[in-house]
């Protein structure tokens, strides 16, 4: 017993060695993949290390030093946000979202304390990591130049995929548990958050791919949301029953019904008992 104690103890200090070389080597490897590689078409190298300075001041703590995520005794912190783009790091971080105050159900906008070349350093950094949206440029979302044919197919477009979450005036709604969707008028949100929205898909809100709407969809919504924002009969269309007005009767005529259903039920307990 003891003999063999000591055999161990004497060969140990070798194997530990070894071990411990194995384990170097392998981290080293697996540093080396995870790190961003800085590709001849990715932003100055300058500008991916100043992004990554403010990445680890301000973001690693919930999204780890990779943008890998975090996660403590099975709560997670931050998602992972190795493949979320450029865009989605501008977008967050313009409309003030992140860096994320307090662990919260949903991060709401807020000031915004970065600048824009701030902002840039932070998104070339991540979209280092991986794959995603880059940041548009200006023609994809100015809207200026769109006939009113395009502004109103972007009406269409509006109230096709995204009433059910914004409201057919872009007033914004309650969704399932706690969570809302923003208003889109009067809050200030600019064309650039709108296109980058639309593509990256914020926390409930669902992916718009090019394959679903091309970037003159993009545009054209962008067109009539602007429109909404200037001045809000704009939204108005169908002869003068605009949105608000049919929401206002599909209100009406629902709460009517049921209410007429709740009174019905009634009665037959009634006559139940
Ligand atoms: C206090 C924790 C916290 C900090 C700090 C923080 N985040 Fe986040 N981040 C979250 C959480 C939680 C979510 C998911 C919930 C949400 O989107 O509302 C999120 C979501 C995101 C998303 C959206 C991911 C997606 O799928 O579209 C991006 C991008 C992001 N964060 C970037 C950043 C950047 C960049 C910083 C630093 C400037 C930062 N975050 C700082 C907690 C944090
Ligand atoms: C399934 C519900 C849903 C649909 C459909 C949807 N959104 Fe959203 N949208 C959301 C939620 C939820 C948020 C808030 C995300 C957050 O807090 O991080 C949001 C946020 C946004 C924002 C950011 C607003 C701000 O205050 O910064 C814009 C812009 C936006 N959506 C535009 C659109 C447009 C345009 C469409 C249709 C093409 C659309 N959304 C469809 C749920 C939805």
């Amino acid at each position: 017993m003891s003999e063999r104690r000591t055999r161990r103890s004497r060969r140990s200090p070798a194997r530990r060695a070894a071990l411990i070389t194995v384990a170097l080597t392998l981290m080293g490897g697996l540093s080396a993949i995870a790190a961003p590689t800085v590709s001849q078409a990715a932003p100055l190298p300058a500008e991916v290390s100043s992004g990554q300075a403010l990445f680890t001041t301000n973001c690693s703590s919930c999204h780890g030093m990779n943008g890998q995520g975090v996660t403590i005794d099975g709560t997670q912190i931050g998602p992972n946000i190795q493949n979320v783009g450029a865009a989605a790091v501008s977008f967050q971080m313009s409309s003030g979202r992140m860096p994320m105050a307090k662990q919260a159900q949903q991060s709401s906008r807020n000031q915004n304390t970065f600048s824009a070349e701030q902002i840039q350093a932070v998104a070339a950094y991540v979209a280092a990591m991986g794959t995603g949206p880059a940041i548009p440029n200006a023609s994809q979302y100015d809207p200026s130049g769109l006939t009113p044919e395009q502004v109103a197919k972007g009406g269409e477009l509006f109230r096709t995929n995204c009433s059910a979450c914004h409201n057919y005036a872009g007033k914004g709604g309650a969704l399932s548990n706690g969570n809302y969707a923003p208003p889109l008028t009067g809050t200030g949100v600019t064309n650039q958050e709108i296109w980058e929205a639309l593509r990256t898909g914020p926390q409930n809100m669902p992916v718009f791919s090019p394959s679903q709407l091309s970037d003159d969809d993009v545009k054209s919504i962008i067109g009539y949301l602007s429109q909404l924002n200037e001045s809000p009969e704009a939204g108005y269309t169908l002869g003068g029953i605009g949105p608000v007005t049919e929401g206002f009767a599909a209100w009406f005529f629902g709460i009517g019904g049921l209410v007429g259903f709740a009174l019905w039920i009634a009665s037959k307990g009634a006559r139940a008992r």
